[in-house]
């Protein structure tokens, strides 16, 4: 095997950055191909926590890292992450792609402005500037990573796309506009010095990375429900973020790819707005967040949290083809007496297993639940020297939970995760053997 696809089976936050990391030990070269600083990894490593929106993952284990096509890039927050990890005296060997974009101040004053309008339909963005980046790139207008190394086009387009939002914030958005195309270009230009080193064609590196029979590994961000197809439109993101996205986000072929493996939490979690059925507004909702940590990585808001819904988890399967599952955060279910497992909707009396396309559908579908046995809470270090003992230390209620995950999802558990450690792992599949 040489190409393996990580993609968040749920709604993002699936604890895809330890999984990543964890395989990233493995592999030759780690890309990035989809969103942008929305997303949040946060990695652990001994007593150090990284915590990164836009670096792939495997910088901390000194790999090759790409930023694929497929990714928007705000430079400040990139040449920040670069900084942060030289002042920890590591070097990312990073590459960045030519095609990707570039977000600029514009993008995130268009962010909070159209979620303003959109009222009831806002999906709660991270205000990153991320959908007004995409739709730019959709229409056009955008600038890429190639434009900024160019002060002649970089400036020609700044022109235009001034002209455009300039009229959009102030006259249509009715909102302060108080840039100058002056500050930007100044400003752009600087980090274009510092990023050009870093640029490269993404796509003929990572085919000629996998022809040479290397192993590369491809990053997704966000998760399955929050890609701009697939996902709960309008409440998602607004890239595509599952498997194939893998391929047109940094110009590899689909033959190419070996393995899909989806990272899916053992229960729900959801930041932003829009139905989630199994939400918990209760007591253990509130007990999960505090010790799953459920806090947005990127902005701090505190994560929606629910059982496990496996309507979510089959779909996930379908639309990405996933190989194989990587169950996190078994740890955070500790100590809880019962768990619930959703395995199909109760929609006005009628039962459904398939994920609706509609909104408002899906905002009355009610869990139903099978009820399985819960297993004991556990300090980290017990949860370490457990994994460390291997699949069959563990308790036997998580063996079957995991066992029923599979079951249901028809897909074979590769490894499971029974906290943030990488030692708090259990590989079951040598996916680069
Ligand atoms: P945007 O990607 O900032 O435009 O936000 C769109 C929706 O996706 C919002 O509901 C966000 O909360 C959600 N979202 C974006 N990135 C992530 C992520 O990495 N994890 C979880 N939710 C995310």
């Amino acid at each position: 095997m040489t190409s393996v696809v990580i993609v968040g089976g749920q709604w993002g936050d699936e604890g895809k950055g330890k999984i990543v990391d964890y395989y990233a030990s493995k592999a030759d070269t780690v890309i990035r191909y989809s969103g942008g600083n929305n997303a949040g990894h946060t990695v652990v490593t001994g007593k150090r926590i990284f915590k990164f929106h836009l670096m792939p993952s495997g910088a901390v284990a000194g790999k090759r890292v790409l930023i694929g096509n497929g990714v928007v890039i705000d430079p400040e927050v990139l040449l920040g992450e670069i900084e942060m990890l030289q002042s920890m005296g590591l070097n990312p060997d990073l590459g960045i792609s030519e095609r990707a974009h570039i977000i600029l101040p514009l993008h995130k004053l268009s962010d909070s402005a159209e979620e303003k309008i959109k009222g009831k339909w806002k999906a709660g963005t991270t205000k990153r500037g991320i959908g007004p980046c995409y739709s730019d790139k959709a229409a056009r207008f955008g600038i890429r990573v190639i434009d900024l190394l160019n002060e002649e086009v970089l400036k020609e387009k700044l022109d235009m796309l001034f002209v455009l939002k300039e009229r959009q914030i102030t006259k249509v958005f009715n909102e302060p506009f108080e840039i100058t195309k002056e500050e930007i270009f100044k400003k752009y230009t600087e980090h274009a010095e510092k990023l050009k080193k870093y640029v490269t064609d993404v796509s003929v590196e990572a085919n000629s990375t996998i022809d040479k029979h290397k192993h590369v590994l491809f990053e997704g961000a966000q998760g399955t429900m929050l890609d701009l197809d697939h996902g709960l439109y309008p409440f998602g993101t607004s890239s595509n973020v599952t498997s194939g996205a893998a391929c047109t986000g940094t110009g590899v072929s689909p033959k190419k790819i070996d393995e899909i493996v989806g990272v899916v939490k053992a229960y729900t979690s959801r930041v932003g707005e829009g139905p989630v059925p199994t939400e918990l507004l209760d007591e253990t909702g509130e007990q999960i967040r505090k010790k799953g940590m459920e806090f947005g990585t990127t902005t701090g808001r505190p994560r929606r949290v629910g059982w496990l819904d496996m309507v979510t988890v089959n779909y996930a399967c379908r639309v990405n083809g996933l190989t194989g599952l990587a169950i996190t955060k078994l740890d955070i279910l500790g100590g809880l007496n019962k768990i619930k497992i959703c395995t199909a909707y109760n929609y006005k009396g009628k039962m459904i297993t398939e994920q609706p396309a509609d909104v408002n559908v899906y905002a009355h579908c009610k869990p139903i639940y099978e009820e399985v046995p819960g297993w004991k809470d556990m300090s980290i270090e017990e949860w370490i020297a457990l994994a460390k003992k291997g699949y069959d230390a563990l308790p036997k209620e998580i063996k079957s939970y995991t066992a029923r995950i599979s079951e249901i999802s028809k897909t074979p558990v590769y490894l499971i995760s029974v906290g943030q450690d990488r030692d708090a792992t259990i590989n079951l599949k040598d996916l680069f053997g």
